[in-house]
């Protein structure tokens, strides 16, 4: 696609992507299980319910767009991740994906620890009541204060990350009685099959130290030479909605050789082995992601030959799941607004948000469905694009779908899969308040976790 300006008119015909529509789903109101919250159904009057509740009542109480959360979807797949990798493994929640105390407290209750990447998400898991030893942070750029902050709360693991970042810890624990466990970030030079902004492992990247360079080598030198830090292992993160198990091997595989470069050059076998997150999901029907079952297996299997093969004592393995845990557990309910027919090409239905409440559209191209949810309807597919209500035109938020012809303004919408870096990269682009977030639960009345914002609380920034 070329991306070079140029004036409006024939040209269009070719510049403009090849876009080729999928064909319209055989039933507009059906619900395929693998995008949808465990808990999500049509009721007899073919309203959209979530874990039991219909979604015109939260439309209604809690206003929209909203981020409507399954709790019971949520731990489920904790304990999917769990049983998946064993007892012997550990399973850390990438709180960048969706960050708020409740989530933190029921993923914390499933027995899974909680990653962090910033100061703000450390302050919210301890908040959640996370036990410390239950965090571990990364990051490319943590501050002094970050990292001080992290020291003193006792957390289990804290990623290094840079020379600067050794440094750093070196000096805020010379002397200290506590000596944090240090994970060494390794860039393995392994080209995840995903988008170029979520792959981390390719060499020309800012995360970690590299594998070819000889740079981890000699992190890892350093952590060792620092009284105050007690050097734990390696990590390693690819890249993020990987459905290639081969990319997790190679990087397995080459983190191992590095362990056996350790062995032999300092004579000390690493504790821990994390391999980091990025198992993808499905958005879409045609999203045929890997079962965690298999990829766990594989993964077991690879760490465990490689080290076998080495003489290496296999180490614990970590990982950091983000979106598989709390994506397909959220749904965005939106109202139709405007409706607008482009002759010829399709029909663009407006939402009262857009990308303030979702730019994965906008950033990775990224593709969704979505389905009208406050009734169901036998009217024939309409080829549509769902748009935001932002002053951009890439502000779309699902580039096709197939809504029903007899939609109208004041239909609700609902977008799944968008449980993960959704409300966590939400922005208040053109001064809309971002949206709350209510958890849903069969049995249980819904309960907002993160309140709507309002436009006072945007009055209340403006100090001018
Ligand atoms: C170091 C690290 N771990 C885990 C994750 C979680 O990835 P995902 O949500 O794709 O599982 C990320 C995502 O960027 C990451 O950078």
């Amino acid at each position: 696609m070329s991306r070079v300006a140029h004036p409006a008119g024939p040209l269009h015909g070719d510049v403009l992507p090849a876009d080729h529509p999928p064909a319209p789903p055989a039933d507009l109101n059906a619900l395929p299980a693998a995008i949808w919250p465990r808990g999500a159904r049509r009721s007899d009057d073919g309203v959209l319910t979530l874990a039991g509740t219909d979604v015109r009542e939260l439309a209604g109480q809690f206003g929209t767009p909203l981020y409507v959360c399954d709790e019971q979807d949520v731990r489920s797949r904790c304990r999917d991740y769990m049983e998946a990798f064993g007892p012997e493994a550990r399973v850390f929640y990438a709180a960048k994906a969706f960050c708020s105390r409740a989530v933190l407290r029921w993923v914390s209750a499933e027995g899974l620890g909680v990653d962090v990447c910033t100061g703000g998400e450390l302050e919210i898991a301890l908040s959640a009541g996370v036990p410390p030893e239950q965090i571990t942070m990364h990051g490319n750029n943590k501050t002094q204060d970050e990292l001080a902050g992290a020291i003193a709360a006792g957390i289990g693991h804290i990623v290094a990350d840079s020379f600067a970042e050794i440094a750093r810890l070196s000096y805020l624990t010379d002397g200290a009685t506590h000596h944090p466990n240090v994970l060494v970030r390794v860039t393995t030079g392994v080209e995840a099959h995903t988008h170029e902004f979520m792959a981390t492992a390719h060499d020309d990247q800012k995360f970690g130290f590299s594998l070819a360079s000889g740079a981890a080598d000699e992190a890892v030198r350093r952590v060792l030479a620092s009284p105050g830090l007690a050097f734990a292992g390696l990590h390693s993160h690819i890249g993020s909605q990987i459905f290639d198990t081969a990319g997790f091997e190679v990087a397995a595989h080459r983190v191992v050789e590095l362990a056996v470069r350790i062995r032999d050059e300092h004579g000390v076998e690493i504790a821990e082995l994390d391999l980091g997150g990025g198992f993808g999901i499905a958005y879409t029907e045609e999203d045929d992601a890997p079962e965690i079952k298999d990829i766990a297996q594989s993964l077991r299997q690879i760490v465990d030959w490689q080290c076998r093969g080495a003489g290496l004592a296999v180490p614990r393995l970590t990982i950091e799941p983000g979106r598989g845990i709390v994506g397909p557990s959220m749904v965005t309910l939106y109202t139709v607004g405007t409706i607008k027919d482009v002759d010829g090409l399709r029909t663009y239905v407006s939402v009262d948000g857009g990308m303030s409440d979702n730019i994965r559209t906008a950033l990775y191209d990224a593709s969704y469905e979505c389905a009208l949810a406050s009734r169901s309807s036998s009217a024939p597919p309409m080829l549509s694009r769902v748009v935001g209500r932002h002053c951009e035109s890439g502000d779309i938020v699902v580039r096709n779908a197939y809504l029903p012809a007899d939609l109208a303004t004041g239909d609700l919408l609902a977008v799944p899969a968008t449980g993960a870096y959704c409300r966590s990269m939400a922005s208040n682009y053109n001064h809309v308040p971002r949206p709350a977030v209510v958890a849903v639960r069969t049995g249980a009345d819904p309960a907002v976790i993160v309140r709507r914002e309002t436009l006072d609380d945007l009055l209340k920034l403006d100090v001018g």
